[in-house]
């Protein structure tokens, strides 16, 4: 801590030096400077800024980035990409940016759905502190716990935690290439929510860089702050560097299925007795359910496909019983049925063929990008199944839709809502997440956001209401458009409520404490009191 009380003038001193330099040196030569004079470790890591006319930037700049929406050439750019070899670098460029002036984006996994950890709209000059080599991932069998560094997939954690043991495994998203780092976060639920919750309700412990370049624990941020971080969305509070993570029980053997039912074979009435069943059925059992279109290239043929992907703790017997008393509808069979180990049962719900071998986790690749935009709502009643068809109507009109239920219930109703800012607990039957997806670019675009847009607002009958709930890491830049003309701050309280409903204030008082000045921001990052701008 002591080093740190010169910071003042250290700082005022460096403001002023900025100021000089900016005008004779590029910005990344004055940062570069900078992260070397304050790095613990200035000489033992290769320099580690690329800038626009390196031959690496667009290949770093790419490597992540989920949605290629925000790749496109007509998007602003950031003027470079720092990826720190260690603590001490992130700290040093947190404290350099601020000086320096210069917009930081955090980015772990890449996979923000609005590409806020690549791209800024706000604010130029931007660049993007890249954890992607930050990826330490120790597993502690004995305490049943794990520290990750932020830049570790979730997909390397799976595969870290059955390395050493087929019965312990850890309660996050589905999709393996997810950075640890902004998935956690933001929520982080998956395919053993029901029983366990979500990823932030298994963190115990966690390191972060705070607004002022300091390195705090659980301990050292306090509860508040810890309350914060595990839930309030990513790039708000500071740069999460570890999680320490609490492992939880599974069962060497799982069963997982998928039926499929189009709508010549009933997928209303099915769907229908879901929305009733899945929420409660036993918390072994997660059964989510793809709906997409099928048999589009044959005239007058195309329908609606209901895919039930389901994960189970337990072995396929038990799971046949569970299903015949509790949704026969479904009409499962042993045949359905495939036994498997834990971490095989994460390369199944994440959509690898099956075969595949775990070690394909370590390689944390996406293997599919597209343009995209998706939304989310929360459920809260049930939908008549005389509506489900007046829903098909409008899916239909998209060439590639996509809608994902996800069934809540369980653990998930059983923590209070102000327990994480996550509030989507109690009463909530499922989430539905949409999507829609396409690969020319540009060129079809408006189309495509726009079906979305419609189909949105075609739901809101059936969605929660005052506010209508929506999922923070399924980040939605619509959400507050329409409302540029009232302040700032009653702006952010639209977006605020809807993802966190009235936790949405504990994080503005946290955000006012720890990061007055507003250095972490982005189009929807948490304001502090009296901001004029983020
Ligand atoms: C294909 C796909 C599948 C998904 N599946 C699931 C799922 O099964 N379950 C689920 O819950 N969610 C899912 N998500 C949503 C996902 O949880 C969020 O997009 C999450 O924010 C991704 O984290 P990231 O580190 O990969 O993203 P990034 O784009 O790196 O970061 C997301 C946000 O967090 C900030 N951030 C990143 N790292 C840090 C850090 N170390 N400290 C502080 N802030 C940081 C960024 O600035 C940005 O605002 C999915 C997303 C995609 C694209
Ligand atoms: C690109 O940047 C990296 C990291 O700073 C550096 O090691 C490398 O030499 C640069 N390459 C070129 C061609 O400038
Ligand atoms: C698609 O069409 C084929 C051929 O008519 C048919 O066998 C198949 O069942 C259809 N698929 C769906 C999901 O309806
Ligand atoms: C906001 O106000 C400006 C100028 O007062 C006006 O031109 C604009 O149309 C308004 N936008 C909305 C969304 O009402």
């Amino acid at each position: 801590m002591e080093s740190y009380s010169f910071r003042p003038f250290l700082s005022s001193f460096l403001i002023l030096l900025s100021i000089s330099l900016t005008n004779s040196i590029p910005i990344q030569e004055a940062f570069n400077h900078c992260v070397t004079l304050h790095s613990q470790t200035p000489n033992e890591f290769p320099s580690a800024v690329y800038t626009r006319n390196n031959a690496s930037y667009t290949s770093i700049l790419e490597s992540t980035a989920q949605n290629l929406r925000y790749l496109l050439p007509s998007l602003p750019k950031p003027e470079f990409i720092f990826t720190p070899f260690h603590d001490s670098q992130v700290q040093a460029a947190v404290i350099c940016a601020k000086q320096l002036g210069i917009h930081m984006r955090v980015r772990s996994g890449g996979h923000d759905y609005e590409g806020l950890s690549y791209v800024s709209f706000i604010e130029k000059p931007f660049m993007i502190l890249d954890l992607v080599k930050l990826r330490e991932i120790n597993v502690d069998i004995a305490q049943n716990t794990a520290w990750i560094q932020a830049g570790a997939t979730v997909g390397e954690v799976y595969y870290r935690i059955a390395e050493k043991s087929a019965v312990h495994g850890f309660p996050a998203g589905l999709c393996t290439t997810l950075g640890i780092g902004g998935h956690i976060t933001g929520g982080a639920y998956g395919s053993m929510m029901r029983k366990y919750g979500l990823g932030a309700d298994n963190v115990l412990d966690a390191r972060i860089v705070d607004a002022n370049g300091r390195i705090l624990d659980r301990a050292a941020m306090g509860e508040d702050l810890f309350w914060a971080i595990r839930g309030g969305g990513g790039g708000s509070f500071g740069v999460i560097l570890w999680w320490k993570i609490k492992l939880v029980p599974v069962p060497e053997t799982v069963t997982v299925f998928t039926v499929t039912k189009s709508l010549e074979q009933g997928a209303n009435k099915i769907l229908y007795r879901w929305q009733e069943v899945a929420p409660s059925i036993d918390e072994n059992l997660f059964i989510r359910v793809l709906i997409q279109t099928a048999n589009g290239s044959l005239p007058g043929r195309r329908t609606v496909t209901t895919s039930y992907n389901a994960l189970f703790l337990g072995s396929a017997n038990t799971l046949l019983q569970v299903m015949k008393q509790s949704f026969p509808e479904l009409g499962l069979t042993k045949n359905d049925c495939v036994e498997t180990s834990w971490i095989k049962s994460v390369l199944y719900i994440a959509g690898f063929p099956s075969g595949t071998a775990p070690e394909v986790l370590l390689q944390a690749k996406s293997t599919s990008k597209a343009y995209f935009k998706a939304k989310s709502d929360f459920i809260r009643q049930v939908i008549p199944e005389n509506s489900l068809n007046s829903l098909w109507k409008i899916f239909l009109q998209e060439d590639g839709p996509l809608m994902i239920w996800n069934p809540c219930g369980g653990m998930m109703g059983r923590i209070p809502e102000s327990a994480t800012p996550f509030p989507h607990r109690q009463g909530t039957l499922y989430k539905i997440q949409y999507v829609t997806g396409w690969l020319d670019g540009e060129k079809s675009m408006a189309r495509h956001m726009n079906w979305i847009r419609r189909f949105y607002y075609f739901m809101a009958p059936y969605a929660s209401k005052y506010p209508r709930e929506a999922y923070v890491n399924y980040r939605d830049l619509d959400i507050g458009m329409n409302h540029q003309n009232t302040t700032s701050f009653s702006k952010a309280s639209i977006w605020g409520f809807k993802y966190f409903k009235n936790n949405f204030l504990r994080l503005v008082q946290v955000k006012t404490k720890v990061d007055p000045s507003n250095f972490f921001r982005h189009e929807q990052s948490i304001p502090p009191f009296h901001t004029k701008r983020w």
